[in-house]
């Protein structure tokens, strides 16, 4: 009996328990594979840990380059260093010395673009014999990242250009304080620097908390005899910085995300126009400051960050002197290009909320979003192309070879190698 109905359950069942069999296998895949992704994209969303600090302050507006009187203390020997010449054709220069005609004071004249290394150890022998011990840069980017170079090297004791190479050498030294003359860069409020060594065909960036200005002072009536060249550039780089920390892949930052947009969205605003009318003041104010809240750390917190384009950037600077916010511009459309499927959920994103592009195809869209960014450079009267520069296919491999020289790959997943650089450049020509 019991064996009967054994072999009859057997029999009948067994179809059922096949089929029941393969469900259950089936659906315990199908789990697998969910939960397989959920966890995937628990790694990937995850906003990252970070620790926030920044201490320079921001005296922002009309009239402010007065202040300067009372911020640096009357007892300070001030070292102000200059570029080229605009702040005498343009009135600043007046403006800091009236501020300052009751301290110590010795100038430095001559910190290029792309400040040079051989240049900012002059300055730093001046620096030294006159006894300065407070800094004060009147200048771009250039000029201020020259400043905080030399801020460094004047207590380093062996070859300064060895703290640029490793910026774990960089310690407390003298004050550096700012008159942003150019927005741009974001070097008023952060902690970076940029030195170019044209000797050695080299231009790097480093980073140290001992680099933060203590002060900067904000007059967008200064900047507005910038040249639209100078204008447009800057516009160009303030968005770069916004996108190299927007860029990435979803991390679950969903503040960062809204303040990066808003950044981007009020330079789209206020670029063109501020080209247009460089003179006025409240298109200024606003470009200004987004300028600075581009490249002050305030939308990295806890998010991944790419920065390919302007390592690779630096390289086109070193070997053809092209601006850097030239460099951004011809290599940032063809990056998206080439990385399309690995930043997909982020373009979807800056398509809809940045630029209001809802139609189409997942592809289409991304491809309408890299489109509109190109055209956005355009639109500012920045080329986008290196034939524009008169560079043609030898920048394929003459960029790839300085990329695999540094013997590093970048981006937020470190997939931009050598051959990625290669792509990019092809597509940008
Ligand atoms: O030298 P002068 O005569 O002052 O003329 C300058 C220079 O020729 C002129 N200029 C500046 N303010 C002006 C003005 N002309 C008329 N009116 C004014 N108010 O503009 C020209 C370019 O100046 P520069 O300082 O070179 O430009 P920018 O501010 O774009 O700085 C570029 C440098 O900063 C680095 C770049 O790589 C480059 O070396 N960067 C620095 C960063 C940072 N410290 O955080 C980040 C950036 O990504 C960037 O890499
Ligand atoms: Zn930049």
């Amino acid at each position: 009996m019991i064996r009967k109905r054994k072999q009859i359950c057997t029999i009948s069942e067994f179809g059922i328990l096949s089929i029941n069999f393969v469900k259950i296998f089936m659906r315990k895949a199908f789990l697998a594979k969910f939960v397989n992704s959920i966890c995937f994209l628990q790694n990937v969303t995850k906003m990252n840990n970070f620790s926030f600090q920044n201490p320079t302050k921001i005296i922002f507006g009309k009239g402010t380059i007065a202040q300067l009187s009372t911020e640096i203390p009357i007892d300070k020997r001030v070292m102000i260093s200059f570029g080229g010449g605009s702040a005498k054709r343009n009135g600043i220069y007046e403006q800091v010395m009236d501020a300052l005609k009751n301290h110590f004071i010795v100038e430095f004249w001559g910190i290029e673009a792309n400040p040079e290394y051989e240049t900012l150890l002059k300055a730093v022998s001046l620096a030294k014999e006159k006894n300065v011990n407070f800094l004060l840069a009147v200048g771009g980017g250039s000029v201020l990242d020259g400043t905080k170079f030399i801020s460094q090297a004047m207590l380093y004791e062996g070859e300064p250009w060895d703290i640029v190479k490793n910026p774990a050498l960089a310690k407390p030294s003298y004050p550096v304080a700012a008159v942003m003359t150019m927005p741009a860069t974001g070097s008023e409020m952060n902690h970076r620097c940029v030195v170019s060594y044209r000797a050695k065909k080299e231009k790097l960036a480093f980073m140290s908390r001992h680099l933060f200005p203590i002060f900067s002072i904000l007059d967008p009536e200064v900047a507005y005899s910038l040249p639209k060249k100078q204008l447009t550039n800057g516009i160009v780089d303030s968005f770069l910085h916004v996108m190299e920390q927007y860029m990435t892949y979803p991390a679950n930052a969903l503040l960062m995300d809204r303040w990066a947009e808003g950044i981007l969205q009020t330079i789209i605003e206020v670029g063109p126009k501020v080209i247009a009318n460089p003179s006025d003041y409240d298109l200024m104010s606003n470009y200004m400051l987004c300028a600075t809240m581009a490249l002050n750390e305030f939308i990295s917190m806890g998010v991944p960050q790419d920065w390919a384009t302007h390592r690779v950037g630096q390289e086109l600077t070193a070997l053809y002197e092209l601006d850097h916010g030239q460099t951004l511009a011809i290599l940032y459309p063809a990056l998206l290009q080439v990385l399309r499927k690995e930043k997909h959920e982020k373009l979807l994103q800056y398509a809809d909320r940045v630029w209001g592009i809802r139609k189409g195809s997942e592809e289409e869209r991304v491809d309408a979003v890299i489109a509109k960014t190109e055209e956005f450079f355009k639109n500012v009267g920045m080329r986008t192309r290196f034939h524009e520069y008169g560079i043609g296919e030898e920048a394929v491999e003459a960029i790839a070879e300085r990329v695999r020289m540094r013997g590093m790959a970048y981006g937020e997943h470190k997939s931009v190698t050598p051959d990625l650089v290669r792509e990019i450049v092809k597509l940008a020509l």
